[in-house]
């Protein structure tokens, strides 16, 4: 988790850097780009400053140089008079031009004419006197020390035939004039002459404003230095400076040299506009990345979410997994148990069946005996009386003797055979079954025990066979079963009678009914092991009625126990046998 925090904290140390860095780019590049637009126009302005400022001047220029050799002033310096004349023609020039001064000297220095004022004044001494006496143009700037006015000055020579400079015409012209129109105009322009100080500007608190060594501000000639500092920004020298209201705080210096006139043309091109565009650009790009960022962020916090819940429905996935297996071969263990279980049962009902047909074979056995004893006496007799006969020569009778041999003998094996068959401990399949075979059986297994012990039995046995689903041994079994209870319960009985009888409704029903006393507790004589008689005796484990339950179930079919008028009457149902049902 801390590893994961520490990972976060990482991550938005790098955003945070990207961020500075990009958006710190895009302001330096897009300042950069403004600063460029900035300085082009700010050129172009300048120019045109410097352009209009040569233009003005340029005119008295040329008015000096085309009027000194007018052949009135020529006349004049000839010593051949027209003052008046001359003055009236500087005058006319100095109103049209709008000149301050326009005079013409001799090149003693001596004013021959004066547009204003009188003539007398010596010009010897001043540059651009000097200069036109060198046959060159005599330009010049100053300030009247008395009226604090700035003028220029142009001289223009006069040549004399010989090539001699014979005369100097010098227009002077009042700065301030020039300056009228142009005042408060664009940005702050200011022409610095030689002497490093503001001779003409747009912005007259500039004025006479110098700049001292080589340093690169200018400074008012008294007073305080304002605040000023060059600084570079995006490659362009700027100026931070506190001028006054009317220069901008923030500037773009540029220079543009002027040597006509002997300046240089200077202004300060406000950088505040650039400097706001290129923070916009920059805020904007910034606001893009940090929104892009918290997205980012927002995501992978989401997906981190997204992960531990999914991690938390795994674990939860996986422990419902291990308990259902847990469960499923918990369940298949119990399956197996059951399937056990069942086994056990089955087998321990198999050995049930087993053993109530030992019983019933125990309670039979002394009839048994002696059915197959009785036959077997008789055998012997008819047998020596076969010899007797056959000793006599009476084949015939003796023959008839041998008849009845063989027709006992046929007997024994019969009941032999049958008991054999009931006593067999093995499955046998379920299927089509005689049901008059079946109480035949029973009733020819009973008989001697039946017979021993003066039971009558009425069985109307119908003609041909009812077919029947069940086991045939097993059915034997139930009605043994039937009749031997019968006879039990008739033992104090004076008058004993079974009847036997098959109907054939819906289902097949055997009902067998005695002349007993009746049934104790009908509803529960189908209990195992429930018994009214003797405990202990040979007869009385109480299984014989739960056993043929469990068997004439197991073939479709029902068994239940009532009293009559006369005593108990047992009913066997069965389903009757069917080609269709079999198929
Ligand atoms: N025909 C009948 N008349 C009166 N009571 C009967 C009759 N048949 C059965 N019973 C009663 O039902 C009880 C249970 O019979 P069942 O055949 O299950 O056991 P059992 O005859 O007592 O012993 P076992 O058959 O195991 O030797 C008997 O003890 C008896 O009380
Ligand atoms: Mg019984």
């Amino acid at each position: 988790m801390r590893a994961i925090i520490r990972h976060r904290y990482a991550i938005r140390l790098a955003f945070a850097l990207l961020l500075a860095t990009v958006s710190g780019g895009v302001w330096w590049f897009g300042y950069g780009q403004a600063l460029a637009q900035i300085e082009e126009r700010g050129k172009s302005d300048l120019a045109l400053a410097a352009d209009w400022l040569t233009a003005q001047l340029q005119r008295y220029q040329e008015l000096a140089v085309l009027m000194a050799p007018h052949p009135t002033l020529v006349a004049l310096s000839g010593g051949r008079g027209g003052e008046g004349a001359a003055k009236a023609l500087l005058l006319d020039a100095a109103d049209k031009t709008t000149a301050r001064a326009v005079v013409y000297a001799d090149s003693e220095g001596h004013v021959l004419a004066s547009a204003f004022g009188d003539a007398g004044e010596i010009l010897r001494g001043r540059p651009y006197f000097e200069r036109a006496l060198h046959g060159a143009l005599g330009v010049y700037h100053d300030v009247d020390p008395a009226s604090g006015r700035r003028a220029f000055h142009f001289a223009a020579p006069s040549f004399a035939s010989d090539g001699r400079v014979q005369g100097v015409l010098v227009v002077s012209v009042d700065v301030t004039s020039v300056e009228e129109n142009w005042r408060g105009d664009g940005p702050p322009v200011f022409f610095v002459d030689d002497n490093k100080r503001v001779f003409i500007t747009n912005r007259s608190e500039l004025l006479f404003w110098e700049r001292r060594g080589d340093m690169a501000g200018l400074v008012p000639p008294v007073g305080a230095r304002p605040a000023f500092r060059e600084i570079t920004r995006a490659g362009y020298a700027l100026w931070r400076l506190d001028w006054g209201p009317y220069v901008p705080n923030l500037g773009l210096h540029l220079v543009k040299p002027l040597p006509v006139i002997g300046m240089t043309a200077e202004a300060v091109i406000d950088a505040a506009p650039a400097r706001q565009l290129a923070g916009l650009q920059a805020a904007v790009v910034a606001a893009l990345i940090l929104a892009f960022g918290i997205f980012l962020d927002q995501a992978m916090r989401r997906r981190q979410v997204l992960a531990q819940a999914n991690a938390v429905l795994e674990e939860r996935v996986a422990a419902r997994t291990e308990a259902l297996s847990l469960s499923n071969t918990q369940l298949r263990r119990e399956i197996t148990e059951r399937q056990e279980a069942e086994a056990a049962l089955k087998k321990a009902q198999a050995d049930l069946v087993q053993a109530g047909k030992l019983s019933a074979l125990g309670q039979m056995s002394a009839g048994i005996s002696h059915e197959l004893n009785q036959p077997l006496m008789a055998i012997r007799q008819y047998a020596d009386n076969a010899a007797l006969f056959l000793e006599r020569e009476k084949p015939e009778v003796a023959g008839d003797n041998l008849g009845r041999i063989s027709a006992m003998a046929a007997r024994m094996a019969r009941i032999i055979k049958n008991l054999r068959a009931f006593a067999r401990n093995e499955s046998e399949p379920m299927g089509k079954v005689d049901l008059v075979q079946v109480i035949e059986t029973a009733v020819e297994l009973t008989s001697a025990r039946l017979r021993a012990e003066d039971v009558r039995l009425t069985w109307d046995m119908p003609e041909g066979a009812v077919l029947a689903w069940g086991g045939e041994v097993r059915l034997v079994q139930v009605f043994v079963n039937l009749i031997n209870n019968a006879a039990d319960a008739m033992a104090g009985v004076a008058d004993k009678e079974i009847t036997i009888s098959l109907r054939h409704d819906a289902r097949l029903a055997v009902d067998v009914a005695d002349t007993g006393p009746g049934i104790e507790d009908p509803d529960r004589i189908f209990e195992p092991f429930y018994s009214t008689k003797a405990v202990g005796s040979s007869d009385g484990m109480g299984l014989g009625l739960s056993i043929s339950y469990g068997l004439v179930q197991s073939f479709g079919g029902a068994i239940r126990g009532s009293n009559s008028a006369r005593g108990a009457v047992f009913t066997v149902e069965l389903d009757p046998w069917s080609e269709e049902a079999a198929a």
